[in-house]
C-alpha cells in the first residue's frame, strides 16, 4: 500500500496513512483506505479498526486540487460503506487537525478520539463550497442544528476540549500517546461490548428542531450582511434544513446536490484559487529555502501612532517583548493607553482574560529616544510619513543597533532604498508595510531593497507568519503593490464624480460588485482630514475639509448623517463636487451605469496590477490578488482583481481600456504586459 502501512496489534488492526504534506484525500490515499479496510474487514484476527495518520496531522480534507475535474474512483462515499457499514468498530485517532473531508471520515468512523492539541472542524465554506462527504448531515445530529449552522457556516476549526465538550469527538488521549490510547479506547468498547455507533443513525439531536422554519430564517437574518455575495453560506443552511427535515439518505442525496452547484460554480473557483495564492506568497523564487533566517526574539518600534500602537500588538500577541519609543511623554502614554483600551475592550468580549491583558502589556517596554534600541533584533519604523523624518532615524538606528538587526520602515509610499542609503549597512534594511488597522489586517507587505539580504527577506517571510500575517513580497516602487494599484481605483472614483456621476452612484456600484463599502462612505468613515493631507491641488476632497465637513465624526463629509451615522446624499457635498468641477472645467457626462463604473474604478486596478507585475514588483499575478482581498478587502469570491480579470476576458478588458484611453487620455493605457496576453490568449493565471 503506497500511502500507508496496516498493522495488527492484540486484536486491533491499526491503518497508518502517511500522504505528506497533509495527507489530503487525494485518489491514492482513497484507495489505500479502500484495500485497507477492505482487508481488515475480512481478517479475522481484526476485532476493531483504529484509523490513524503519520506526519503532523490527521487528514486535511479532499485534495482541493482534484475540485473541478473528473473524481477518481473510489469517491469517498464508497470509502464510507465499507468503514460505516462494517461489523467492526472503527476509532478514529486524531492529531493535527481533521478538516473537512477529514472530519467527515472520521464521523463515518464510529468513535472519535483526539490528543488535546487537535482541531476539527468543517472549514469547506471558505473554498466557497460545502461538505461534500457527509458532514452537513451527520455534525446536525450530534452538535444540533443551531450548533452546526454556526460551525459549518462559520468554517472555523474547534479545538479538542471544545469538540469533547460538543460531543464531536468522543475521548481526549494523552499528547504524544494518541496509538495507544485509541488501542486502549478499541479494547475498552470491545469489552464493554459497545454499540456500533453510526452518527447516521442518531435523530436525538435533530428531530426536536422539525419544523422549525423559525431557527433558520433567524440564522439567515443574523447573518445576512457577512454572507452577502458568498454562495456557499445559503447552500450549507439549505443542506441542514435538509438534515433536519428529511431521512438521513435522502439528505445525502440532497447534500450533494447542493455540493454539486457549488463545485462548479465561479465563486469557488476563485475562492480555492485563493486558498493557494494565499500559501503561494511565502514563496520566493530566487530565495533558497535553506536561506537561515535571523533569530527575533526582541523588538522595537517606533512612534506609538496610529500604526506603530498596532505593530506593537503583533509582537505582544505573540508574546515577543517590544521596547516602544516616543518623542515625548504624552505621545509615548497616549500611544500605551491605545493598546491598553483596545486588550480591554477585547476582554470585555470575552475573547481574553483580564490576566492575559495583563501578561501582553509587561511585555512593552516604554522609552524615550532611540537609543533604548540597542539590543533588538528587529525595530520598525513607524514615524510621519515624510522622507527627511526617516532618514533621520535610520541615520540613528545605523549609530546604536547592534549589528544584524533588522531595521525596517512601515513608510506607505517612500524609497526604502533611499533611507537604506543613509546607513552603513543597506543590507539589513526593508519596508514591512502593514495596513491599518496593524493589528487586525492580515497583509504584510514586505518590500526588498536592492541590497537587502536573503537572510533578511527569509526573516521577514518567516517571521511574518509568527505574528499572523500573510507576507506578499514587493520592490520598490511608490506605494508598492496594494496602495499602487488601489491608488489608481481612489483616483477613478475622484474624477468620475467631478463628470457628474454621483458620490452615492458610484459607492452603489462598489457595494453591489462585493465590497463592503464603496469609496466615499469608506472616506467618511475614515475621515476626509486623514486621507486627504498633503494635498495642495485643489480637490474635491480638500474644499469639503475646508468646508469642516470631515466625514462621519462632523456628522457630514460626501453625505450627510443622522444621529444613527445613516447617510444621505449630500446637497452640500453635490454643490462642492460642482463648484470644484466647474473650477476644472470639467465637461459633465452625466450619471454613469454601474457596468462604466466598474470598468473605471476596477479596470483600471487590473491595468496598473498588469504593469506592476510587468515591472517585476510582485512576484506573480496571484500575490496582488492577495495584496487587494487582505489589505483592501477586495471581495474574495471574486479571487482578486488578476484573477477576476481572466474570468472577464483579457481581450475584453483590453477592448474597454482601449476606450477608455481614447477619452480619459493615459491613465488608461493599456499596459503591455496585458496586451502581450490578451492577444496571445494567455492569462494572469496561468503565466
Ligand atoms: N488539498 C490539497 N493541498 C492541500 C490541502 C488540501 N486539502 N491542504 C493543504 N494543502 C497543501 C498546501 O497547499 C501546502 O502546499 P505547499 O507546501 O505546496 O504550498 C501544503 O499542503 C501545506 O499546507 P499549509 O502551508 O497550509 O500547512 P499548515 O501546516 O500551515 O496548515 C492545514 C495545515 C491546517 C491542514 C491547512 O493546510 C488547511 O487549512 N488546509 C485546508 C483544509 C481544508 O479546507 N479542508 C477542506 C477541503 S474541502 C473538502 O474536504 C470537501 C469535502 O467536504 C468533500
Ligand atoms: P501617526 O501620526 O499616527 O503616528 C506617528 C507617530 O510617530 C506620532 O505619534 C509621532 O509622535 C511619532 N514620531 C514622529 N517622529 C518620531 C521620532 N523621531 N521618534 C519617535 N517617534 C516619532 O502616523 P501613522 O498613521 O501611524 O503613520 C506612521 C507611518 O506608517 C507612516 O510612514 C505612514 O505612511 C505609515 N502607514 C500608515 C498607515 C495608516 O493607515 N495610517 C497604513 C500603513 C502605513
Amino acid at each position: 500500500m503506497k500511502a500507508g502501512t496496516m498493522n495488527v496489534e492484540s486484536g486491533i488492526g491499526i491503518i497508518t496513512i502517511d500522504s505528506p504534506p497533509v495527507n489530503a484525500l487525494s485518489v491514492g490515499v482513497r484507495r489505500a483506505l479502500d484495500e485497507s479496510f477492505k482487508k481488515f474487514a475480512a481478517d479475522e484476527s481484526v476485532n476493531a479498526i483504529v484509523l490513524i495518520c503519520a506526519g503532523r496531522t490527521f487528514f486535511a480534507g479532499a485534495d482541493i486540487s482534484e475540485f473541478g475535474k473528473p473524481m477518481e474512483e473510489p469517491n469517498l462515499q464508497a470509502v464510507n460503506d465499507i468503514m460505516e457499514n462494517g461489523q467492526k468498530p472503527v476509532i478514529a485517532a486524531i492529531h493535527g487537525t481533521a478538516l473537512g473531508g477529514g472530519y467527515e471520515l472520521a464521523l463515518m468512523c464510529h468513535y472519535r478520539i483526539a490528543v488535546p492539541s487537535a482541531k476539527v472542524g468543517l472549514p469547506e465554506v471558505k473554498l466557497g463550497l460545502l461538505p461534500g462527504g457527509g458532514g452537513t448531515q451527520r455534525l446536525p445530529r450530534i452538535v444540533g442544528a443551531a450548533a452546526a449552522l454556526n460551525i459549518i457556516v462559520g468554517g472555523d476549526p474547534v479545538p479538542a476540549a471544545k469538540a469533547l465538550e460538543l460531543g464531536m469527538i468522543d475521548a481526549l488521549a494523552e499528547e504524544g500517546c494518541l496509538l495507544r490510547d485509541a488501542i486502549a479506547f478499541a479494547h475498552n468498547i470491545l469489552n464493554e461490548n459497545k454499540p456500533l455507533a453510526r452518527v447516521r443513525d442518531r435523530q436525538d439531536k435533530v428531530d426536536p428542531d422539525k419544523g422549525n422554519a423559525e431557527l433558520f430564517a433567524d440564522f439567515r437574518r443574523k447573518n445576512a450582511r457577512a454572507m452577502r455575495g458568498f454562495k456557499a453560506p445559503e447552500n450549507i443552511i439549505k443542506a441542514i434544513e435538509a438534515a433536519v427535515e428529511l431521512p438521513f439518505d435522502k439528505g445525502i442525496t440532497r447534500e450533494a446536490e447542493l455540493f454539486h452547484e457549488l463545485v462548479y460554480s465561479p465563486e469557488s473557483a476563485a475562492q480555492r484559487h485563493y486558498f493557494f495564492a494565499e500559501r503561494e506568497t511565502a514563496k520566493v523564487p530566487d530565495l533558497p529555502r535553506t536561506t537561515p533566517p535571523i533569530d527575533v526574539k526582541t523588538a522595537g518600534v517606533i512612534g506609538a501612532g496610529t500604526m506603530g500602537g498596532g505593530i506593537a500588538m503583533n509582537f505582544l500577541n505573540a508574546g515577543i517583548p517590544v521596547t516602544l519609543v516616543e518623542m515625548s511623554q504624552e505621545a509615548l502614554d497616549r500611544g500605551i493607553g491605545v493598546i491598553r483600551k483596545n486588550y480591554e475592550n477585547t476582554a470585555k468580549k470575552g475573547r481574553m482574560t483580564a490576566e492575559q491583558v495583563e501578561q501582553r502589556m509587561t511585555l512593552i517596554r516604554p522609552a524615550l529616544g532611540i537609543d533604548a534600541l540597542g539590543d533588538a533584533d528587529l525595530v520598525i519604523e513607524a514615524v510621519f510619513e515624510e522622507m527627511a523624518i526617516k532618514k533621520d532615524v535610520f541615520g540613528k538606528l545605523d549609530a546604536i543597533c547592534k549589528s544584524g538587526a533588522i531595521l525596517a520602515s512601515n513608510t506607505s509610499f517612500l524609497d526604502i532604498d533611499e533611507i537604506a542609503g543613509v546607513t552603513a549597512r543597506p543590507e539589513s534594511v526593508l519596508g514591512l508595510h502593514f495596513f491599518s488597522p496593524a493589528n487586525v489586517m492580515r497583509l504584510l507587505e514586505v518590500v526588498r531593497g536592492a541590497k537587502t539580504s536573503p537572510e533578511v527577506i527569509a526573516t521577514a517571510m518567516k517571521f511574518a507568519k509568527t505574528i499572523g500575517k500573510v507576507p506578499v513580497l514587493a520592490r520598490v516602487c511608490h506605494g508598492f503593490i496594494a496602495n499602487r494599484v488601489m491608488g489608481c481605483y481612489m483616483d477613478q472614483a475622484d474624477a468620475i464624480i467631478l463628470e457628474g456621476t454621483s458620490p452615492a452612484a458610484v459607492d452603489k456600484a462598489i457595494y453591489d460588485y462585493g465590497f463592503a463599502m464603496g469609496p466615499f462612505q469608506m472616506t467618511d468613515l475614515v475621515g476626509l482630514d486623514v486621507l486627504g493631507r498633503g494635498s495642495n491641488a485643489r480637490t474635491v476632497r480638500g474644499d469639503l475639509v475646508s468646508h469642516d465637513r470631515l466625514g462621519q465624526k462632523k456628522n457630514g463629509g460626501f453625505y450627510d448623517y443622522d444621529e444613527n451615522r445613516k447617510p444621505t446624499p449630500s446637497t452640500i457635498a453635490a454643490t462642492i463636487i460642482a463648484d470644484v468641477a466647474r473650477f476644472k472645467g470639467i465637461e459633465n457626462r452625466g450619471e454613469q451605469t454601474s457596468e462604466e463604473i466598474i470598468a473605471r474604478l476596477l479596470y483600471a486596478v487590473i491595468n496598473e496590477g498588469a504593469k506592476v507585475l510587468g515591472e517585476g514588483i510582485a512576484i506573480r499575478a496571484s500575490d496582488i490578488d492577495v495584496a487587494c482581498i487582505l489589505g483592501y478587502n477586495w471581495p474574495v469570491y471574486t479571487g482578486g482583481p488578476m484573477f477576476w480579470a481572466d474570468s472577464v476576458g483579457l481581450p475584453r478588458i483590453l477592448a474597454k481600456l482601449k476606450d477608455l484611453e481614447a477619452v480619459y487620455g493615459q491613465a488608461f493605457r493599456p499596459a503591455r504586459l496585458l496586451e502581450e496576453k490578451a492577444n496571445t490568449g494567455g492569462s494572469f493565471a496561468r503565466g
